[in-house]
């Protein structure tokens, strides 16, 4: 077989180099076991693999593509590999499922899958027609677990005599990601590329992407934030030694919402500078994981007003309170609600970050004042650009959290004692 593409019946299939990005051009046929294609946003990872993906199906392979969440793969990766294919002009040579969400070589029966990693199930019974699966595209991989990772290497074990890929696209959002420790021990700071038998690392910022229009170009050139502009204008390793929660991320929550069922509710007074901010929690304490259901973040509302809001917000469950404010906290339980005082204590930030911590902690993605609070909830920086224990950013909802868990907490810290 060698690494020549097979030509396919009825005719050998010609497609025009210039509907790549002539950075990824050397990675069309590379063959390592494990490849990374990381970097800035709009740098043309995508639409390169998804054209990938479609040329290797001309050649009899077979590409299963992954996210986090099946939802997700429709709007994404499906569309993006149906415009490749019509790019590349190679589109009447496949037969298109959206029921099933496929792909399928007419001349060689080869396709493209698609997953979701919170299908259990199919991870496990997902398989092409004919032949083995060799490759596995794993988009926005930062979204996915390490455990996932595992079990889709587990899925690519076999003899084949096509060799078999596992290719990852994503931002590099935290050197603390797994990502980071398992692929980039051999990574130079600035490099472009790094490149072995056994695995690849392509890193691309939107200057490699000639597609672009000046005014995108412009808009990733101007973002302000040093952090976004690092990871998605540079498409470099995000320095989050200083972040205080690295272990957290984003989903649509909707589903979980109306089964949770260990509702935690926090609540941090505000009202005009510092808003108050609310939110409800679903501790899965088993797993270790705490999820961010919903948020209220407001503010110049009076003690009435916020009460009305808390009512929908919280229900019958109790809101644990900022005990800073106990004239606050009477006047909600005088309006109907269940409002306790956290009580706080010594070290109390300390143990209720640490223990935040020691979750994974996921948002929902409506939460965007949650996201942001976690991101850029950082350590003090010392003079010598070491961290000092010492918390600092905005912190509303983040308060309302360890308030939220404290019994949780408190519960933990006492079995380990
Ligand atoms: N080969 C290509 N042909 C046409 N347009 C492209 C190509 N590569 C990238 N683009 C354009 O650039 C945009 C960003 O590319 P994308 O692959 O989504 O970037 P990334 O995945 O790196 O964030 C796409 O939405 C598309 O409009
Ligand atoms: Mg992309």
């Amino acid at each position: 077989m060698g690494t020549a593409r097979r030509a396919v019946a009825p005719r050998r299939i010609v497609v025009p180099r210039d509907a790549f990005n002539a950075c990824y051009l050397p990675w069309l046929d590379t063959r390592q076991a494990r490849q990374v294609f990381f970097g800035g946003a709009g740098s043309g990872k995508s639409v390169f693999l998804a054209g990938r993906a479609v040329l290797d199906a001309l050649t009899g392979r077979n590409t299963l593509v992954v996210r986090r969440v099946a939802r997700t793969l429709r709007g994404s990766c499906y569309n993006e590999v149906r415009k490749a294919a019509q790019r590349l002009g190679v589109l009447r040579h496949f037969r298109e499922s959206r029921t099933e969400m496929s792909f399928t070589c007419r001349h060689n029966g080869a396709q493209i899958l698609f997953l979701g990693l919170d299908d259990v199930e199919k991870i496990k019974s997902l398989t092409p027609r004919s032949g083995p699966l060799t490759d596995i595209w794993m988009e926005e991989a930062t979204e996915c677990r390490y455990h996932d990772l595992k079990q889709l290497e587990k899925r690519l074990r076999g003899r084949s005599r096509h060799k078999k890929r596992l290719t990852m696209s994503f931002n590099p959002v935290s050197r603390g990601h797994w990502l980071y420790r398992e692929y980039f021990a051999g990574w130079q700071e600035g490099a472009r590329l790094y490149k072995d038998d056994d695995l690849l690392i392509v890193r691309t910022t939107h200057r490699d992407n000639r597609f672009l229009s000046d005014d995108d170009r412009r808009a990733y050139e101007a973002e302000r934030d040093p952090y976004y502009h690092r990871v998605y204008t540079l498409g470099e390793w995000g320095e989050l030694s200083g972040q205080v929660f690295c272990g957290w991320h984003a989903e649509d929550l909707s589903g979980l919402a109306a089964r949770a069922d260990q509702l935690r509710i926090g609540l941090d007074f505000g009202f005009s500078q510092d808003p108050a901010a609310a939110v409800r929690l679903h501790l899965d304490r088993k797993r270790g994981r705490v999820y961010v259901l919903d948020e209220l973040y407001l503010r110049g509302l009076s003690n009435a007003r916020l009460a009305e809001r808390l009512r929908v917000f919280a229900g019958d469950h109790p809101i644990v309170c900022d005990s800073a404010e106990p004239k606050s906290i009477a006047e909600l339980r005088s309006l109907g609600l269940r409002a306790l005082a956290a009580q706080k204590g010594p070290d109390s930030l300390r143990h209720g970050i640490r223990f935040l911590q020691g979750l994974e902690i996921i948002v929902d993605r409506r939460c965007t004042h949650t996201m942001a609070e976690l991101q850029s909830y950082r350590w003090r920086q010392d003079a010598s650009g070491g961290c000092l224990p010492i918390p600092e950013g905005d912190d509303h909802l983040i308060d309302a959290m360890r308030y939220a868990l404290e019994q949780d907490s408190r519960r933990q810290r006492a079995q380990a004692l």
